[in-house]
């Protein structure tokens, strides 16, 4: 049997509401502690959850407690802080996306739990979602022969400022925020980027950062990838919180629908499958999709630190997505095609 760990929380937020009921899905992950700077939401969480402590100062719950990992659920600004204190503490690392404000910092954090000898995770789920993982099995399989041509789709008019009110004041919202999750899922789908041309558009004027992104990449494996962000998408059907696909390849076509329905087409048949994630009770309805991908990866993250083997979004390969995201911007802002240079972490 594999050995049960200890871990803390820091951040008791929003989203940590349903990344901690994700981890008690799980045997062999225990949470001992969690930490907010607001003492009441720091109380009620751990009162919720069933958990003995909670703290206020994230060094002083590191310093009192006996903890295997720890996992970062607070917003982009603190995440350099707090991957790098537990570092100093010798501490595994989960850190949420976006996993830092910009390449120098992502540098600097992956150092340092280098220097200190321990792995440092990101929190990037969406390619854990049930239809995504069906799609890349299809697109291996050979099914559709060799993929020529990619669409990824997140468009959307969800009202996501009403849980998640901080990403309206970002300068930089829907690339770092969603493109985090969508470039992740077209490196997942296509492998590495040669070359991006992006353009970003504003359409909320209440808001600070740009909320439409189309994104258009040259993969390395020849794939032409078309990615499209938008939160001021209002279409005949809401596509919250799905990301759909369209992939063309020499022998037929994978497309990824609403309702999780996957279909295949090629010169002999054409046939659907539905790719339904799995239900938890804790699942908020609005976002049960990507709830249930989080079980998933919390589960690659705890096999790899009960057995020391690396899990799919290390930092090392998270700061690649992380690149494609600055480098989008890069683009929008020069108003230009953007070579990617090769990433210094192998
Ligand atoms: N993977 C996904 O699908 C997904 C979805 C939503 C949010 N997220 C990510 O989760 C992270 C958190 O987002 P959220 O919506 O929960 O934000 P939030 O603002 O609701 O929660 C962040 C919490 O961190 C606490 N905090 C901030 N500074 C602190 C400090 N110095 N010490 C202790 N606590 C501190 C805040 O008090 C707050 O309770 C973000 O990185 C976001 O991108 C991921």
């Amino acid at each position: 049997m594999s050995q049960e760990l200890s871990f803390a929380v820091i951040g008791c937020g929003f989203w940590a509401q349903y990344q901690i009921a994700a981890w008690q899905e799980l045997e062999g992950a225990k949470i001992v502690a969690v930490c907010d700077q607001d003492d009441e939401r720091a109380q009620q969480t751990a009162k919720k959850f069933g958990v003995s402590n909670y703290y206020t100062d994230a060094k002083n719950m590191l310093e009192q407690e006996s903890l295997d990992f720890v996992d970062i659920i607070t917003t982009i600004d603190t995440h350099a802080e707090f991957t790098q204190l537990a570092a100093r503490y010798q501490l595994p690392a989960i850190c949420q996306k976006p996993f830092a404000p910009d390449m120098d910092t992502a540098r600097q954090m992956i150092m340092a739990h280098r220097a200190a000898g321990v792995p440092l995770f990101v929190h990037e789920n969406f390619r854990w979602q049930a239809p995504i993982r069906r799609v890349k099995a299809i697109l291996d399989s050979g099914e559709i022969g060799q993929a020529f041509k990619g669409r990824v789709t997140f468009t959307s008019a969800f009202p996501v400022f009403d849980n998640q009110p901080n990403l309206a004041e970002l300068d930089r919202f829907i690339l770092a925020d969603v493109g985090s999750h969508t470039l992740d899922m077209v490196r997942f789908l296509f492998g590495e980027a040669a070359n991006l041309r992006c353009l970003t558009q504003r359409v909320n004027p209440t808001i600070s950062g740009e909320d439409v992104a189309n994104v258009l990449l040259e993969m390395h494996s020849g794939v032409h990838c078309y990615a499209e962000m938008s939160y001021a998408s209002v279409l005949e059907k809401e596509a919250f919180p799905h990301t759909l696909l369209l992939i063309e390849g020499s022998k037929g076509s994978v497309r990824l629908d609403h309702n999780y329905r996957i279909m295949v087409t090629t010169r002999e048949r054409s046939y659907r499958k539905v790719a339904t994630p799995k239900k938890y009770d804790w699942a908020n309805p609005d976002y049960a999709l990507v709830h249930s991908s989080m079980v998933n990866i919390n589960q690659d993250f705890l096999t790899a630190l009960q057995n020391g083997t690396k899990p799919e979004t290390t930092a090392i390969d998270n700061y690649r997505t992380l690149q494609l995201v600055y480098e989008c911007y890069r683009s929008a802002k020069m108003k230009q095609v953007i070579t990617l240079e090769e990433p210094i972490f192998s």
